[in-house]
């Protein structure tokens, strides 16, 4: 999704701005674009459709220099992907703004500033921004006074920063809904929607809150709040992730966030296990107190998130014994919820800033004791200074690091331990989990990394294997259990990234209407741990080999399924059925990459998503 770049500094920031958008790119976009105020004071800007080193070839060609700019990435919502659309924005010659989020009355402004002689060149909503301010500016004369004006006016989600040549000493930006944060440098700082952006020029940051206007000079930044009162904000060290922005070895991201994943579970697990118990204080100090009156959870999350809260509804309903709701965020956000009274409000996301997610924690929140009020709000998250775990009443942070591949690969294996962690916390404090099946499950865990590096042992073959969906059209997937979401998890990453369809069916489910669409041309992937379903798994696999279809099993190897005509069979190791969800997750992580590899797609940035869906 889009991306911000800014800085003011004594040198020429281009490259510093170019080098900002390309570790962006991660996020998702389709276009680019960046402005400087160059040394006789103009605003010059260079666009482009495309990816950002099509927008540095066209910058070494025409080079601009400026030691104030901002850049963006742009992923479209309003108006195509074009040169017109990309950012900045301008209005008249010497104001500029970049952009991310959404404004909802973009249309009414429009016409209020049409109305007021403004020309406007693009569809975005955007550009309303800029010419609100010039008019603010007109009124006011100074930015930030201009700024704290115009933002009034805007309704939706922003992160944004302008600048304006006659004021040639600051950067502006203003945040609402959108995350922002400041890179502190040595007479110059930057601004960035991520701070993965600013790691070549700093490694202190200051983040912006929900309402902060900020005026960035080369040595000083002020801050006002919401109420417009100046405010200090804390500067954070960043060491984490320095190695994220590096593919190393690998080919792309998402191969070496896959093969990441035995050490961020590791890291995961780290400090939350006791010798036979979860330290359920890994939630927070209040956790154990408030786990106590849990009487029931309701899981909000979008994408792979959301199917981690799949997998979660059964371990939490099986070992903890509490009833589970799960659902989609923008789904629930809308909809009239009844709440079950003591009811644990649970989002989960990688990113933290996912609107519809955080929309729905703040419709809970907001919920009064008459309509039925949650008892409390638990985030888990990737994310620790994201707007979710600021605004949620217990955390549990996962450690995977920064995720650079678009597709969620180690955010969702290090979700589902968090899952667990958050299962065993419930079960335990609400004495509805045996002490020794916790003990067994801590054990278990604490051997899970080991069990994810044999797993991964197998790349090769699942490599080998993938060559029977390079020219395939369609695939099914089948789970049964908690396999169930991870095959929904596993036909998600297959289409995200390799563009073929995919659907994943309980495997109980084929005979009702999925198995008229089985033929030689539908290869059928299952995974298949060793658990009491096992034999009515098989019967179902019987189904589609009967109607010439092939399958592809990730299955338990003393599972007892063999390899015959048609069928390929993978042998997983063995796992505690309570754990196999995580383990048969990365073969299907690995079968996707593979698949993708070989239809040439852009595996680390596949065609029309963005890594943080901070629109709706
Ligand atoms: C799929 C994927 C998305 C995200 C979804 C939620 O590979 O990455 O489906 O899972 O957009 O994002 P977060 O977890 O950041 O809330």
């Amino acid at each position: 999704m889009c991306g911000i770049v800014g800085g003011v500094a004594e040198r020429n920031i281009t490259a510093i701005l170019i080098e900002g958008l390309k570790r962006l790119e991660y996020r998702g976009y389709d276009s680019a674009g960046f402005a400087v105020i160059d040394d006789d004071g103009v605003l010059q800007r260079l666009r482009r459709v495309g990816k950002v080193a099509e927008l540095d070839q066209a910058q070494q060609q025409e080079p601009l220099a400026g030691r104030l700019g901002i850049a963006h990435t742009r992923w479209a919502t309003h108006g195509a992907p074009s040169e017109r659309n990309a950012h900045p924005h301008f209005s008249g010659g010497e104001l500029a703004v970049v952009h991310n989020g959404i404004i909802e009355n973009h249309e009414a402004l429009r016409h209020q500033l049409k109305g007021l002689g403004y020309v406007f060149t693009s569809e975005t909503d955007t550009e309303v921004i800029v010419h609100l301010l010039d008019h603010k500016l007109k009124m006011f004369g100074d930015l930030a006074d201009a700024l704290k004006a115009a933002v009034k006016e805007l309704h939706g989600a922003y992160g944004l920063s302008v600048i304006n040549a006659a004021q040639p000493d600051r950067l502006l930006a203003a945040r609402s809904g959108s995350p922002l944060v400041i890179g502190l440098g040595l007479g110059e700082n930057f601004l960035a929607s991520d701070q993965l952006a600013l790691r070549q020029v700093t490694d202190r940051f200051m983040y912006l809150e929900e309402g902060d206007i900020a005026e960035i000079r080369r040595d000083s930044v002020q801050i006002w709040d919401a109420a417009g009162q100046l405010v200090e904000r804390e500067t954070a060290q960043y060491h984490e992730g320095a190695e994220a922005a590096d593919k190393g070895e690998y080919r792309h991201f998402m191969l070496k966030e896959i093969h990441e994943q035995p050490k961020v579970v590791q890291r995961t697990l780290e400090g939350r296990l006791g010798d036979r118990q979860v330290l359920v204080q890994a939630f927070g100090p209040q956790a154990a107190e408030l786990f106590a009156k849990v009487r029931n959870v309701q899981i909000v999350a979008c994408g792979t998130s959301y199917h981690a809260g799949m997998v979660a509804r059964y371990w939490l309903e099986e070992l903890a014994g509490i009833p589970c709701q799960v659902e989609v965020a923008s789904e629930f956000r809308y909809r009239k919820v009844v709440v079950q009274p003591d009811t644990l409000f649970v989002t989960i996301s990688q990113s933290g800033e996912t609107a519809d997610s955080l929309a729905a924690l703040r419709n809970a929140k907001a919920r009064t004791e008459g309509e039925g009020r949650y008892l409390a709000s638990l985030a888990i998250c990737n994310v620790g200074i994201s707007s979710l775990v600021r605004e949620s009443d217990l955390t549990l942070l996962t450690q995977a690091g920064p995720e650079i591949g678009v597709a969620s690969t180690k955010a969702f294996t290090t979700q589902l331990v968090g899952l667990l962690l958050l299962t065993l916390s419930l079960g335990q404090v609400r004495g509805t989990l045996s002490s020794a099946l916790e003990a067994e499950l801590v054990d278990e865990l604490r051997r899970l990394p080991t069990r994810l590096g044999e797993a991964l042992a197998m790349d090769a073959t699942v490599e080998k294997i993938s060559e029977h969906f390079a020219e395939k059209h369609h695939t099914l997937f089948l789970g049964r259990g908690a396999q169930y979401p991870v095959a929904m998890e596993g036909a998600l990453k297959l289409k995200e990234i390799s563009y073929i369809h995919a659907e994943a069916y309980p495997a109980g489910e084929l005979k009702h209407g999925p198995l008229a669409l089985v033929d030689a041309d539908m290869p059928v992937v299952t995974v298949a741990p060793n658990n009491e379903l096992l034999e009515k798994l098989k019967s179902n696999l019987q189904e589609v080999r009967a109607r010439g279809g092939e399958l592809i099993v990730f299955a338990d190897r003393e599972a007892g399924i063999e390899d015959g005509e048609g069928t390929f069979i993978v042998s997983m190791p063995h796992i505690h059925d309570v754990l196999a969800p995580i383990l048969y997750t990365l073969p299907l992580q690995l079968l996707s990459y593979y698949v993708a590899v070989l239809r040439g797609t852009d595996v680390d940035q596949p065609r029309n998503l963005a890594k943080s869906v901070t629109v709706e």
